[in-house]
């Protein structure tokens, strides 16, 4: 499988470091034997058609510099898509930062992808929260295989657990936690700390995004909403159509109020009908009552009544084994 990745941050160079770490097992297990002929990172790229060295590409990105400053192969600049037309490849990982304003570069590049028939795995919520049925739809035209586990949920498989578990059943609503960092805020607001403190500790773990407003005021959860609305339940929806309230509001006072009655406040983001991020007082025994930076998501399905999954939504490694499943996926596709 020939790869060109875009994007070397946390979640790029944990799956470098996986598929290096892994590559026996992967090879054994799941015939994969990923070649990795590009990758692009935000000052630079480095192409080698036979394949570049993971471990180079680790070590000069350890060293805090760009890709482009590879020996042989690296360039330093931005990468203009025409470069794609001229390399044979079978698939783009984009690992690139959301960009929730207008999802560039990320939506341009996909979609140069999908017309040049190549596979896509995306990580970036931008794209999809901004412009998934239009997406979708160009990657059924093209008949190229587009995955995002990664954008829902870190390494939880949350979209395969509904799209492929709850198979033949009909899923009515979904409900759930969706972000890492409000989480934890209403948690440790909920022991007494202060939102700000609470805020500074989720930006330390790494669970907050560069802009954390995206996580307070509800936008990150209202776009991976977005992701499950569209993948699960077939509406057509963008972000626009998503309302949406943070957490900005939420005293402690309000979570020790809602403490004596056996409460807690969660942030949840549910479609039933109508699609909403909202800050709801929910039982202390609710299935959703999961603390710290846990997602968890609950599908009510007309039959099989409703499960609930709970796990970690964030994190390189986590997100980096979302897209090596998805990857293990397109390579059982391309046969
Ligand atoms: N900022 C996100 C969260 C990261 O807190 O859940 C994962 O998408």
């Amino acid at each position: 499988m020939r790869i060109i990745i875009f994007g070397c941050g946390i979640v790029g160079r944990s799956l470098l470091e996986l598929l290096k770490v892994r590559k026996k097992e992967l090879n054994i297990s799941y015939g994969l034997a990923p070649k990795i002929l590009g990758v692009v990172d935000s000052k630079g790229f480095a192409i080698n058609t036979e394949g570049l060295n993971i471990d180079e590409i680790l070590r000069i990105k350890d060293l805090g510099r760009s890709v482009g400053e590879m020996e042989n192969y690296g360039k330093k600049g931005a990468f203009e898509l025409e470069i794609l037309e001229n390399i044979e490849f079978d698939l783009l990982i984009d690992m690139t930062p959301t960009n929730i304003v207008n999802g560039e570069p990320a939506l341009s590049l996909i979609k140069r992808a999908f017309s040049l028939k190549l596979n896509v795995i995306t990580t970036n919520k931008g794209p999809l929260a901004l412009a998934m049925p239009l997406l979708l739809e160009l990657a059924k035209h093209n008949n190229v295989s587009f995955r995002f586990s990664g954008t829902v949920g870190g390494g939880t498989p949350l979209l395969d657990f509904a799209k492929k578990c709850l198979m033949g059943d009909k899923i009515l609503a979904i409900r759930g936690i969706l972000n890492g960092t409000t989480n934890y805020i209403l948690t440790e607001m909920e022991k007494g700390k202060e939102f700000s403190e609470a805020l500074r500790e989720a930006q330390v773990k790494g669970f907050a995004e560069a802009d954390p407003s995206l996580d307070i005021d509800g936008i990150d959860s209202a776009s991976k909403l977005v992701i499950l609305a569209n993948w699960i339940l077939g509406k057509k929806i963008t972000l626009k159509d998503v309302k949406v309230q943070g957490i900005r509001d939420i005293r402690v006072k309000d979570l020790e109020d809602a403490k004596k009655k056996g409460k807690t406040i969660k942030l949840i983001a549910s479609v039933n009908g109508e699609a909403k991020v909202e800050a709801e007082t929910i039982p202390k025994d609710s299935n959703l009552a999961v603390s710290g930076s846990l997602n968890a998501v609950s599908f009510i399905s007309q039959y099989a009544g409703e499960e609930t999954i709970i796990g970690r939504g964030a994190g390189g490694k986590e997100t980096a084994s979302s897209v090596i499943r998805d990857m293990i996926e397109i390579r059982g596709l391309m046969g």
